[in-house]
């Protein structure tokens, strides 16, 4: 299967930031591929908030959210019921963050880069 990654809309929502610096590093490596990319945080709890606008032309969606109660967070519900419709047959990657003290426990070893 090949993905078109010319034009990519990365959503994500993030309480404490892990889920963010992931949205940030896939933007960043999009950008060096030559993708044109739309990052959107919704909601914004973080300090630095990136804000930038809702495109309905992406042939790629990513999506990235904290796991919260077993589910995803009621802000990305919204925000895929306000997209009307237009999401349909659209490609899309779903990347949800956990908590990884209980991976470590298992002796996985989880590294962050900056
Ligand atoms: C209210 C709340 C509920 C959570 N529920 C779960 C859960 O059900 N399962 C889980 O593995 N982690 C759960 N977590 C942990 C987060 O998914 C985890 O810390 C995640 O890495 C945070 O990502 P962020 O830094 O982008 O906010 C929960 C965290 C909060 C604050």
């Amino acid at each position: 299967m090949s993905f078109r990654l010319e034009h990519v809309q990365i959503v994500f929502f993030s309480g404490t930031g892990g889920s963010k610096r992931i949205a940030v590093t896939f933007r960043d490596e999009l950008l060096k591929w030559g993708s044109v990319v739309n990052l959107v945080e919704l909601g914004g709890s973080c300090k630095d908030q990136i804000h930038e606008p809702t495109s309905g032309n992406a042939d790629f969606y990513i999506l990235i959210f904290p796991v919260y109660a077993f589910d995803a967070p009621g802000l990305i519900y919204r925000w895929i019921e306000a997209q009307k419709g237009d999401l349909s047959g659209k490609e899309a990657a779903v990347i949800s963050m956990t908590v990884a003290k209980r991976w470590r426990r298992k002796g996985l070893l989880l590294f962050m880069t900056e």
